[in-house]
């Protein structure tokens, strides 16, 4: 089948110098969501998928954005002439042996079920997908005859005022025979107040020419707002989200408030995982069975084992935890982190590209890169890792049952022998042996009757 996505139009109710099909909407442009709907449409049809993109302002950007998926045909738009001029440009790479879907770029909710009733229902007819909507403002409105078949869509602005009290909207959502909707497309005319080829009067011309045309509402009204101003695709967002939270309270998880949780990639959950407000989920979560997620935590491609609790404000990013863990609050975890099972991290402690054998603890204000510590090795707080000497980095090997103390900067690269305690405020350049005490500072010394300055009588 043919999938055509309307994508060019500049969105000017958004009030943005980017492209409106760029905008995210759950962490991911509103025209990757309509890509996404498109395919699963045509995967579940069992049909191959000819998949045209319309572009237009800020074309070079929209490519751009989607350089990396070579399944996309994009068309360019130019100028910007209507919905039905921007088809029309499609029209060269549409196989007149198959029927072509056409759908908008910022109308990304549509669930691909309800595409797959449209086409089935409309086999050979012209289908349009419809909505009954409290609020019908802003769209165009579906006006059916005294027997109740389509007659034509209105736009609003091209209204009377019989015709906007319709609650029953366009979606904009159609499928076409190919061969028809190429002969209605060239003779569209633009006698509208908008002055543009509008795709939607390719209904009266299919009633004029006889052909069958058939509405299916849609079942969910949520579904098929479209995303013309930045308050619609606020509204859009707490929509998505809210599916987002349903889906993951199906799962087991306990979340403290559905309403105050933002999934901007793939969120997986175990059993009795508890979420607690604020926090945002972004590229590819798993947090297993038992997790406890502390409020404002952002958590982006990582791993958390089972048992692992995440206070507060605590920051993950590419990295990976164990079981029964302790994390914060306000740590941070940065890409390479690798925490063992039953390792506390805590708060104001960065830990970058570095592995934390079982059990290990840095709980205050430290610092560890690169660098490999030993199981149940105890970090002072004010630790740092000096990895990077202002050129390159430089990996250390910490033992493990090591006692670093309070203060101390380890100077990579460098090793530290299992069993090693080393004394606060040291720092070691050299390697550590196992076993003993070592201790790299001055030595303690007492001035005794030592005066202090007084202050000089002025001249
Ligand atoms: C359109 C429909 C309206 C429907 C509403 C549903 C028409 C004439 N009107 O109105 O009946 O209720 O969608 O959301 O179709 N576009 C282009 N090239 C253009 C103009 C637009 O590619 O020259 C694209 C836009 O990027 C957008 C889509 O088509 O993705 C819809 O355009 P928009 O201007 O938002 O149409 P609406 O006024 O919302
Ligand atoms: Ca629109």
């Amino acid at each position: 089948m043919n999938l055509v996505i309307l994508a060019a139009g500049q969105g000017k109710r958004m009030r943005s110098a980017h492209p409106k099909v760029l905008h995210p909407l759950a962490g991911r442009p509103l025209l990757a969501h309509v890509v996404t709907a498109a395919r699963s449409v045509a995967a579940t049809l069992g049909q191959a998928a000819r998949l045209v993109v319309v572009v237009g302002h800020a074309g070079e950007q929209v490519q751009a954005a989607f350089a990396a998926d070579p399944g996309l045909l994009f068309v360019a738009q130019q100028p910007q002439l209507g919905t039905g001029h921007a088809l029309l440009q499609a029209a060269p790479w549409l196989d007149e042996a198959e029927p072509t879907l056409v759908l908008y770029g910022d109308v990304p909710l549509v669930q691909p079920d309800t595409l797959v009733d449209l086409v089935r229902a409309a086999a050979g007819a012209v289908g349009v997908l419809s909505v009954r909507m409290a609020d019908p403002a802003g769209y165009g409105r579906v006006i059916r005859g005294a027997d109740g078949r389509l007659v034509r869509i209105v736009e609003e602005r091209d209204a009377d005022d019989a015709q906007r009290s319709v609650n029953e909207v366009n979606t904009g959502i159609l499928t076409a025979p190919t061969a028809r909707l190429k002969a209605w497309l060239a003779q569209l005319g633009n006698e509208n107040s908008q002055r543009e080829y509008y795709l939607t009067d390719v209904v009266a011309l299919a009633v004029r020419d006889h052909v069958p045309v058939v509405a299916r509402v849609a079942p969910d009204p949520d579904e098929v707002l479209g995303v013309n101003n930045k308050s619609q695709l606020a509204q859009l967002e707490r929509i998505v989200q809210r599916r987002h939270a349903e889906r993951l309270m199906q799962s087991g998880a306990t979340l403290a408030d559905p309403a105050r949780i933002d999934v901007r990639g793939e969120l997986a959950v175990g059993a009795d995982v508890f979420i607690d407000v604020g926090c945002v989920f972004e590229g590819t979560v798993a947090l297993a069975d038992g997790v406890r997620v502390g409020p404002y935590c952002v958590l982006r491609d990582a791993r958390v084992g089972a048992g692992t609790e995440l206070a507060a404000f605590t920051h993950l990013d590419g990295c990976q935890i164990g079981a029964q863990a302790r994390v914060g609050p306000f740590a941070r975890l940065r890409p390479g982190a690798q925490l063992e099972d039953e390792v506390h991290i805590g708060n104001f402690v960065e830990v970058k590209a570095s592995r934390v054998g079982r059990g290990a603890k840095a709980n205050h204000l430290a610092y560890l890169g690169d660098a490999d510590v030993g199981p149940r090795t105890n970090i002072g707080a004010g630790t740092i890792v000096a990895n990077y000497d202002g050129v390159n980095k430089h990996h250390s090997q910490i033992g493990q049952d090591v006692h670093v103390g309070s203060n101390s900067v380890l100077v990579a690269p460098i090793r530290i022998g299992d069993g090693a305690t080393i004394g606060a405020g040291s720092t070691v350049s050299h390697e550590v042996p196992a076993g003993g005490l070592t201790l790299a500072r001055t030595r303690q010394v007492t001035i005794p009757g030592w005066r202090r300055p007084t202050r000089k009588a002025k001249a």
